[in-house]
């Protein structure tokens, strides 16, 4: 394997390892490449037909300049990032921070070399109201990035307005453009109007990018520049992933490889499929694919119309914690999973771990052996035993976690997502689900006027939910 380069094993897939009732046989290989081969053909197409802008966003170098240019203004007097936004708005930026950055970023200034990055992806009063006391003396060295594609999700405008509010009394309504960046829509949307009208500082999601396909845009990109994460290096893991998941040839492709296998295991009643690294670097990134996994996927209606009622459901567990809490019923529980562990050769820091006590001989066998040898060793431990069980497994193996091999991570999980979005023959960027909820939040919180896309006013919205959700005393125990 070349230094630095992922890559997706899956021979623990196969009958020959896990047996026909389970695995794929040779015959159900040839099926699915067959399947999924002109699916390759038909995503090229329709990228270079513009239908999929996600897929060109490592190659605009614009959008490198515009976050560079910009995050270098703060570098001498911001202590503190803060991000609001929620889904694809925040969980890149997670994901970036927790990959790339040392776990004791934020307490110690030795280990880090930008502010200190805090994201808020919800409206839990406590949590905010905590971090609101804490930051309060802190704002001129604050910058506020809020990040919302259309500006109206109620989270997100809620913390937006809730920090205007503070740094307008703190710091004077005049020094709101000095601390904070607003990323959204270009042209339209309530945050554009907001950001022209306060002449904030601002950045781009870029037209047709959904959020969950937006990290590496100026959405994802901007905290990650902020604190000191190389960017060139992620968009360059992701421009050579392109390349690969690109390859016409099905046995050379990962992305469809990766799709085309749990695609095939979704129709043979094993539509779970567990995300599961052995590095707690990587822990975050499994956020981020259970969103895109989640909500590209979870359909129902197919393309035809017709209703599928589709999706597999992402799970993530974390090794080796989640050994202690998930592997019994992984094991013995139904066989109706799929796994990917993630995998990491080399750590950027590795620990040796102690001598034995005097008094504790039989702990001898881990003495003075390093602490990722043991972890490594777990990950096999568990997917050999998972095997045994006739359970299919697969691995991401990273050389090491930086940021070209976490570009080139994003990347492949996000065209393994329009392989199987195709595969599953639904739309795999729209969210019908979720808007439905941001509409009905309005209705609660007591938005006049109509809601266009029910055809009925907000009013007579919240009765109906009233209705459905009210707590009906007969059945409360
Ligand atoms: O992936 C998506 O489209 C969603 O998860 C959105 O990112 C999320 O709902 C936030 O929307 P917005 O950016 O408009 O605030």
């Amino acid at each position: 394997m070349d230094k630095s380069k992922i890559g997706l094993y899956y021979k623990n897939v196969m009958s020959d390892v896990i047996g026909s009732e389970h695995g794929i046989t040779p015959n159900q290989w040839e099926e699915l490449a067959n399947q999924t081969s002109p699916i390759i053909s038909m995503l090229n197409q329709e990228r270079k037909a513009g239908k999929t802008p996600y897929r060109d966003l490592p190659f605009k170098t614009q959008i490198i300049q515009d976050v560079e240019d910009l995050a270098s203004k703060y570098e001498d007097n911001c202590e503190n990032l803060v991000i609001l936004g929620i889904g694809g708005s925040a969980l890149g930026n997670i994901a970036l921070q927790t990959a790339l950055n040392s776990y004791m970023y934020n307490f110690d200034e030795a280990q880090r070399e930008g502010p200190r990055l805090f994201v808020f992806d919800n409206v839990d009063p406590q949590q905010f109201g905590s971090f609101l006391d804490w930051i309060s003396d802190k704002l001129d060295k604050t910058v506020f990035n809020v990040i919302s594609k259309s500006g109206r999700t109620s989270e997100t405008a809620a913390q937006f307005m809730t920090i205007c509010d503070m740094l307008s009394e703190i710091l004077g309504p005049d020094n709101l453009r000095n601390h904070i960046v607003a990323t959204t829509d270009a042209k339209s949307g309530t945050l554009r109007t907001i950001a022209d009208e306060l002449k904030l500082p601002h950045l781009e999601v870029p037209d047709g990018v959904g959020g969950r396909f937006s990290v590496l845009s100026a959405v994802g990109l901007f905290g990650a520049a902020m604190c000191g994460v190389d960017i060139d290096s992620l968009l360059e893991g992701a421009r050579d992933m392109d390349v690969r998941v690109s390859n016409e040839k099905f046995a050379q492709n990962p992305a469809a490889i990766n799709a085309a296998i749990q695609h095939h295991f979704y129709n043979r009643n094993k539509n779970i499929s567990v995300m599961m690294p052995y590095c707690y670097a990587l822990k975050d990134l499994c956020d981020w694919y259970r969103q895109i996994w989640a909500e590209s996927l979870g359909k129902e209606f197919n393309l035809k119309g017709e209703k599928v009622y589709v999706g597999p459901t992402p799970v993530k567990a974390l090794g080796t914690t989640d050994q202690h809490s998930q592997v019994q019923l992984y094991r013995e529980g139904p066989n109706d999973k799929v796994f990917t562990f993630l995998q990491v050769n080399n750590f950027e820091k590795d620990v040796e771990i102690g001598p034995a006590p005097n008094c504790a001989p039989e702990l001898g066998f881990l003495a003075e052996k390093s602490m990722s040898m043991l972890l490594n060793s777990e990950k096999a431990a568990t997917e050999y035993a998972l095997l045994l069980s006739q359970r299919p497994c697969m691995t991401v193996h990273f050389d090491k976690v930086d940021a070209y091999s976490v570009g080139q991570f994003i990347y492949l999980y996000e065209v393994t997502t329009s392989f199987a979005g195709a595969l599953f023959g639904i739309n795999t960027y729209d969210q019908p689900a979720v808007e439905l909820g941001k509409e009905a939040t309005f209705a609660l919180m007591e938005k006049g006027g109509d809601c266009k896309a029910l055809g009925m006013s907000y009013d007579k919205f919240a009765q109906e939910i009233k209705v459905k959700t009210e707590i009906d005393n007969n059945f409360l125990v």
